[in-house]
């Protein structure tokens, strides 16, 4: 009697636990909204996409009034995306950010890409 208890005991506890691993694993693929779908360059902004890559990844070097750019406002970089190295240095040769800051991932080059090729608007 007492082990039956257990038994179910403890499949009550593997059926909680299955669910529970299932819902885990949804939650990384929904929550990829850059993962290359059509749509999912529309929901890439400035403000709550780029802007946050520039300031952990771009700022500690160019930082406010940099000649060789100030990433922390939105004129500062657009004035190097129109000059066309912005791209260059970040996507093509992917020489920006330098060291010691960790190149960036290819979800947040995907976000620039998907940003540049709207036109870099500031929104
Ligand atoms: C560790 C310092 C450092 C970091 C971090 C860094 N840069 Fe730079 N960046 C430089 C230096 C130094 C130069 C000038 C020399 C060169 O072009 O390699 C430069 C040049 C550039 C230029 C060319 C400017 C011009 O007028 O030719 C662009 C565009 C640029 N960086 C963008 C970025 C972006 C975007 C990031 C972040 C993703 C970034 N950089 C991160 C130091 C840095």
């Amino acid at each position: 009697m007492k082990n039956n208890l257990l038994i179910a005991a403890g499949l009550v506890v593997l059926v909680i636990f299955s669910c529970t691993n299932k819902k885990g694993k949804m939650v990384p693929s929904s929550s990829n909204p850059t993962s290359s779908g059509t749509n999912s360059c529309d929901t890439i902004t400035y403000a709550k996409h780029i802007a946050p890559i520039m300031s952990s990844s771009c700022n500690s070097c160019h930082s406010s009034g940099n000649p060789l750019g100030d990433m922390t406002t939105y004129s500062g970089v657009k004035l190097k995306v129109d000059d066309g190295s912005f791209k260059q240095k970040v996507l093509v040769d992917k020489t920006m950010p330098k060291s010691p800051v960790s190149p960036l991932s290819q979800k947040q080059l995907e976000m620039i890409q998907c940003w540049l090729d709207k036109g870099a608007p500031n929104n």
